[in-house]
């Protein structure tokens, strides 16, 4: 064929498309991902038009026949996509009217527009792509839960605006970002639900007047629900828009976790070391260790915000039905699950090889009056004062400690200026109002950082973190029953064993 051709909506037309027209407007690289989805997805609808009596069995023969052809030939190489063609859409059934001939192949397109196919394609691609990021949070989750399982005591500062709060453990920490990445799984789940829905059958945007079957299509594309107001269906990107929501806070903790690690693995901080095997190096300065991967996600975090705005921009503008707008909806999409994925496929291991300097947590703990709160809580309990009281007498503690170069290691000095504010305190027990691990171990409140509570939360994690492998099991075991159905049937028609 010569760059010339007709287009395969060509009849009103008198002039072929120019080459810059061509290329402005077609959009075969990002489709190429959608190949296989496509076949899928006219494999489907014909075999509903043939049930339907719409097409003769001939007919279905003959079309399924070239698809299952497409699809090998595009595994081997032998199919790739021609921007004269424009779209996927339109190379599909080129194949399959130049393979088949137009008596055959130009009943494909019966009943069906580019633009519910389109959608089709979208809804099949994306929901593949969001099981995989699952998949890649749960694994992150794993790493998390291992760091939990070994650090449930020991103790390092926690943090308020960068400064040293009170103790916590490094499980507590942990587990804190298994809870974000747990609400993360929910917010994929709902973007999942959101897109596992059928617009095929909703045709241009108005439904069609031939007798289709959209439960079939629906049933055989292993989709929950079929996605009914046509006019809904062909203008509605929101799907997409929640996808990227819910991956943009996916890559906002992420980036929060880089973020720690950075400045944890400084000189400064010193409390954490990232295995060589997931560092980079300097080629100038020889000493350098950097935490360049930590730092690549940070930075590619707002790529993702960029195609979140992208989306809910090219949306709101938009009158109701097809506008080629949409178009521009999947090159960012595609970018962002590239970005998540890269960066799920390595956190959980950099996260599973970095070592944890228990040494210097402790040490940090004690060095800047972290458990202040607690001698406050004490003489509220032990001496009827009430708590605003008690916060400004350890205030001025902690201030004449400071002025004097001081910390609270130095029990003496505390017991003395405790003293001038008429509280005796037994050194032995001030000892032991000021220890971090007791610190933490008394904090037995509900989802407080104390061992018991910490073991408890990591049970209930660990449940949710089983049922969520459950529920990634069971969508992609629907998709690939549907799949397998669907090819079940093509055999039978095409009399394959
Ligand atoms: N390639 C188009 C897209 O990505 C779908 C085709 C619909 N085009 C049309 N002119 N109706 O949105």
């Amino acid at each position: 064929m010569n760059t010339q051709q007709k287009t395969l909506w060509g009849g009103r037309f008198s002039a072929s498309l120019t080459s810059e027209t061509v290329a402005f407007t077609h959009s075969i690289e990002v489709d190429t991902r959608l190949i296989r989805y496509d076949i899928w997805g006219s494999q489907v609808h014909a075999i509903m038009l043939a049930r339907q009596g719409i097409i003769s069995d001939t007919d279905l023969k003959e079309i399924l026949q070239w698809l299952c052809k497409a699809e090998d030939d595009f595994q081997k190489g032998n199919f790739t996509l021609d921007p004269n063609k424009e779209d996927v859409h339109l190379n599909v059934e080129s194949y399959i009217i130049e393979n088949a001939g137009i008596e055959f192949g130009g009943k494909l397109h019966t009943a069906r527009s580019r633009n519910d196919q389109v959608l089709v394609d979208a809804h099949l691609y994306i929901r593949d792509e969001i099981l995989n990021i699952q998949r890649g949070v749960a694994s992150l989750c794993d790493s998390f839960l291992n760091i939990a399982k070994a650090h449930v005591d020991t103790v390092m500062p926690g943090y308020t605006h960068t400064q040293h709060a009170q103790p916590i453990s490094l499980g507590f920490w942990a587990t804190a970002y298994i809870s974000m990445f747990l609400r993360d799984q929910k917010r994929l789940q709902a973007a999942y639900e959101l897109t596992n829905t059928n617009p095929l059958g909703a045709c241009a945007l108005a439904g069609t007047s031939f007798p289709i079957d959209r439960n079939l299509t629906t049933e055989l594309l292993g989709f929950d629900e079929v996605q009914e107001h046509a006019l809904d269906v062909i203008s509605s990107r929101d799907f997409i828009a929640e996808t990227l929501f819910a991956l943009s806070l996916v890559m906002a903790n992420l980036s929060r976790i880089s973020e720690e690690l950075i400045y944890w693995t400084t000189y400064e901080f010193g409390i954490a070391e990232l295995d060589d095997a997931y560092s980079s190096g300097s080629s100038i300065m020889p000493q350098k260790k950097n935490a360049d991967i930590a730092e690549l996600t940070r930075g590619r975090t707002g790529r993702v915000y960029g195609a979140l705005m992208d989306m809910l921009t090219n949306l709101k503008g938009l009158p109701l039905g097809y506008n080629r707008d949409f178009q521009e909806d999947k090159p960012p999409l595609w970018e962002t699950f590239d970005i998540v994925k890269g960066c799920l496929d390595i956190l959980p291991n950099l996260l599973r090889t970095t070592e944890f300097k228990t040494k210097r947590m402790a040490e940090l703990v004690n060095a800047n009056f972290a458990t202040a709160t607690e001698l406050a809580n004490y003489l509220v309990k032990e001496h009827q004062i009430s708590f605003r009281e008690c916060h400004e007498i350890v205030g001025w503690i902690v201030g004449e400690l400071v002025r004097q170069e001081k910390t609270f290691l130095d029990l003496e000095l505390t017991q003395e200026l405790l003293k001038k504010k008429d509280i005796e305190i037994q050194i032995e027990q001030l000892k032991q109002i000021l220890d971090a691990e007791l610190a933490l171990e008394n904090n037995l409140s509900l989802g407080g950082t104390s061992p018991t509570e910490v073991n408890r939360m990591i049970e209930r994690i660990e449940e949710q973190l089983n049922e969520n492998a459950k529920h990634i099991y069971d969508c992609q075991t629907q998709i690939e029953e549907a799949h397998k159905e669907t090819q079940r049937i093509v055999d039978e028609v095409l009399g394959k064993e």
